[in-house]
């Protein structure tokens, strides 16, 4: 009997997909890392592939395997996923910023393991700031590329957190944004999930809820409809 194939509308699409979270050494045995588990943008990669794209997905540290026939780029740390997605978006037509990517990092890389201070009852980690990886992808954005971002975020109230989606995208100039609330228990590491997807103007374009796999092909319905990729 006939297997239902998924309507091959990326076919011959090059997408670029980022997952899972970076990790910013302190010293040669820890990180500041996250909770992401990168299986929103793993089901994103096969969904995709399903559907005819050629994907590659740079992977931070994911917590689940990737099916076969997708190219993966590891990486560890924000500047390493800059580098790695700088380099693969010169031929992309789709990049999707799925990864939860770290705001800020040790300032100094220690050489040796740090030693506790038996002093003292607190420690304080000098920070800077990481650059914006996708803010700088639509900098460079190559004509006709369609560049999509992710938002977590644990605001309760539905017409607050779509607020601050709203002045996210605008902020950072993506197409469209992925908004999903997220929680100690809600979002990460979990089979299901609930999207929003929002235009450049703020609006909603989609809401999708279900397996990370059903929500992935929703969120490619909704960036074909907007953009046409
Ligand atoms: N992102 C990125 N580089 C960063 C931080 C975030 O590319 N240094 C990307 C994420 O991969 C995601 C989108 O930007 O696609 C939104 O990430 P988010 O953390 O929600 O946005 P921030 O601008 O860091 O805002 P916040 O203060 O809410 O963390
Ligand atoms: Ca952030």
């Amino acid at each position: 009997s006939a297997v239902d194939l998924p309507a091959q509308d990326l076919a011959g699409r090059r997408v670029l997909i980022s997952a899972g979270g970076t990790r910013e050494p302190l010293d040669p045995v820890r990180f500041l890392g996250n909770r992401s588990s990168g299986r929103q943008g793993i089901a994103l990669a096969q969904a995709a592939q399903s559907r005819g794209a050629t994907v590659t997905l740079v992977a931070a540290h994911l917590e689940v395997v990737v099916p076969e026939g997708i190219r993966v780029l590891t990486v560890s740390s924000t500047l390493d996923l800059q580098r790695t997605m700088q380099e693969a978006a010169a031929s992309a037509d789709l990049i999707v910023m799925a990864a939860a990517v770290a705001d800020y990092r040790p300032a100094e890389v220690r050489a040796d393991k740090i030693k506790k201070d038996t002093t003292g009852e607190r420690l304080s980690l000098d920070l800077v700031r990481n650059p914006d990886v996708l803010a700088g992808l639509v900098a460079e954005r190559r004509p006709g590329q369609v560049i999509v971002g992710f938002a977590a975020e644990t605001e309760p109230d539905d017409a607050l957190r779509r607020e601050l989606g709203r002045s996210k995208i605008q902020r950072k100039g993506a197409d469209l944004l992925v908004l999903n609330r997220v929680g100690w228990t809600e979002g990460f590491a979990t089979e299901g999930n609930a999207i929003e997807v929002l235009n450049g103007a703020g609006d909603i374009v989609m809401e999708a809820s279900g397996t990370k796999l059903s929500v992935a092909h929703r969120i490619l319905d909704s960036i074909l409809q907007a953009r046409g990729v």
